[in-house]
């Protein structure tokens, strides 16, 4: 690792049920801010919403991230978005290293977010992240944060059910990359905008980036509420990570990640 503190501590195993959570047990035991798990297999990688994680041996990344901030546990979940930025620079430079030929058409396919936590390459889902939140017993302020991420690196069959959406970074750019390479640069870039996130306490500084890789922004979206389900336009983030969304009314509403989902009007994107 070419780091501070990101990936530094590095926890490298063959085949475990899931780096979050192999990490989190890690944590109990005391493990340092920047603690990274990898794994080459995951019999049982979770996805958000308590779906499951395909992790095949040989294709991909799977790793977690220890955290262990300094900021309140209410600013954790905007970690995600900035990881989201950090995979995306880091698939950006690793990509641009290898790309030769390829670089002109590689301005073409920029990895775009998909608010907040997918990462997509022409528009198929390449990279997702889970990011959950340990807090201590007995003192709330207490606690760690574990940020993991998978991404579909090498071409390969997905399961029927994500078929039409899921892609791989070579399936779709064509070129091939060094799955430790593509860590270490995403860990130099996480933590470049780790820093820029804790010098205000939230994202004013990754906004504007952010925002510019929105797969949705100004777009038609329909917002998957609990409390019912509306379209509007995705104007983008605010400083605190929320989705703003332009009603029919020309009103705005932000959305919390926690409480809903995004999608495409006529799909996922
Ligand atoms: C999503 O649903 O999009 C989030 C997927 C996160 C998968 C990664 S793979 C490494 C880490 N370990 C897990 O069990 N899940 C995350």
């Amino acid at each position: 690792m070419q780091t501070k503190w990101a990936g530094k501590n590095l926890h490298y195993y063959e085949c475990i049920e899931s780096t979050n959570t192999t990490l989190a047990g890690l944590a109990m035991q005391g493990a340092c801010h920047g603690t990274l798990v990898v794994a080459d297999r995951q019999t049982a990688g979770r996805g958000r919403r308590g779906r499951s994680w395909e992790s095949p041996a040989g294709k991909n990344i799977y790793f977690s991230l220890l955290l262990t901030p300094a900021f309140t546990p209410d600013k954790a979940s905007m970690l995600t978005l900035v990881m989201a930025c950090a995979v995306t620079r880091g698939i950006e430079q690793v990509l641009g290293e290898n790309a030769g030929m390829a670089a002109d058409f590689l301005e073409l396919s920029k990895p775009q977010i998909k608010w907040p936590n997918d990462i997509l390459l022409n528009q198929k889902k390449i990279c997702g992240i889970l990011t959950e939140l340990h807090i201590s017993p007995g003192n709330a302020d207490e606690y760690s944060v574990i940020v993991g991420v998978g991404i579909n690196v090498k071409a390969q069959e997905f399961p029927e059910d994500i078929a039409g959406k899921a892609g791989s970074i070579e399936e779709l750019t064509g070129v091939s990359l060094s799955r430790k390479r593509l860590t270490q640069s995403i860990m130099s870039a996480f933590e470049t905008c780790y820093e820029l996130f804790e010098a205000d306490g939230d994202l004013s500084l990754l906004m504007d980036e952010y925002n510019g890789r929105l797969i949705n922004k100004d777009s038609q979206v329909k917002v998957l509420d609990p409390k019912g389900d509306f379209t509007g336009v995705a104007r983008g983030i605010n400083a605190a990570g929320e989705l703003l969304v332009e009603l029919p009314d020309g009103s705005v509403t932000t959305v919390y990640a926690g409480e809903v989902s995004v999608r495409g009007t006529c799909g996922y994107v």
